[in-house]
């Protein structure tokens, strides 16, 4: 038996230093994109902004938005075909189906749904003009999961 000793110990000791440095690093390298988001979401949908997870608004929202990308709140982000479907059935089996999260809004906006203004009540108009923050859509700026749809009460930082 004490042959073994030494790969069994060497194994051990991968699994339990090395292991989790290799994983940590994978992780740190890996682009911050949402669980389960189609590729062309997380490649077309985060080059402007943060790629707004699905579960912010409502399917009413998104048909607006996917269907005008071409009149986008002032730019062009207009779609090849397979990327319109993808995208747009992705984000349409992931959206808020229930509560306020799901009622339309002013321009299809998440930050002007009801619930977003709830939420951010404490915010104060000068906090949203902050050259760091720059507007309510910035959500990234506050959120530091943004990208990763993790919008979690304790991971929220101001900026100066
Ligand atoms: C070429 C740049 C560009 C691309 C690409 C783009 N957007 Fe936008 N998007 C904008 C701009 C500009 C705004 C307005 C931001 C503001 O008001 O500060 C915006 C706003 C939005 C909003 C509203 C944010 C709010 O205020 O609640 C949503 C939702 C949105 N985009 C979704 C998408 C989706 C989905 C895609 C991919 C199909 C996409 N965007 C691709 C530029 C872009
Ligand atoms: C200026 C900073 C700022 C920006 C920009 C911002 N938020 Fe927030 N957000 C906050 C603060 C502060 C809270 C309240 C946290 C608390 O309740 O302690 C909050 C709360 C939330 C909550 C509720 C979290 C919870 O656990 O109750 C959600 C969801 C959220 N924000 C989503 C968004 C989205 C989506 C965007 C972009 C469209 C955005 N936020 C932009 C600062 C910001």
């Amino acid at each position: 038996m004490k042959k073994s000793a030494f790969p069994q110990r060497a194994a051990l000791a991968f699994m339990v230093c090395v292991l989790p440095a290799l994983l940590l690093l994978v992780h740190a390298q890996a682009p911050a994109s949402i669980k389960g988001a189609p590729a062309s979401f997380t490649a077309e949908c985060s080059s402007c902004h943060v790629a707004y997870a699905p579960f912010l608004t409502g399917q009413a929202n998104w048909r607006g938005i996917m269907a005008g990308l071409d009149k986008h709140y002032g730019v062009d982000a207009s779609l090849d075909d397979k990327s319109q479907h993808d995208i747009s059935a992705w984000l349409l089996a992931n959206a808020a189906t229930s509560g306020r999260r799901a009622a339309a809004s002013p321009e299809f906006r998440i930050s002007r749904s009801e619930w977003f203004i709830r939420k951010h009540s404490e915010v104060s108009a000068a906090v949203w003009k902050r050259a760091s923050v720059k507007s309510a859509s910035n959500c990234a700026a506050c959120h530091i999961g943004a990208a990763r749809g993790d919008f979690d009460e304790d991971s929220v930082r101001i900026p100066k």
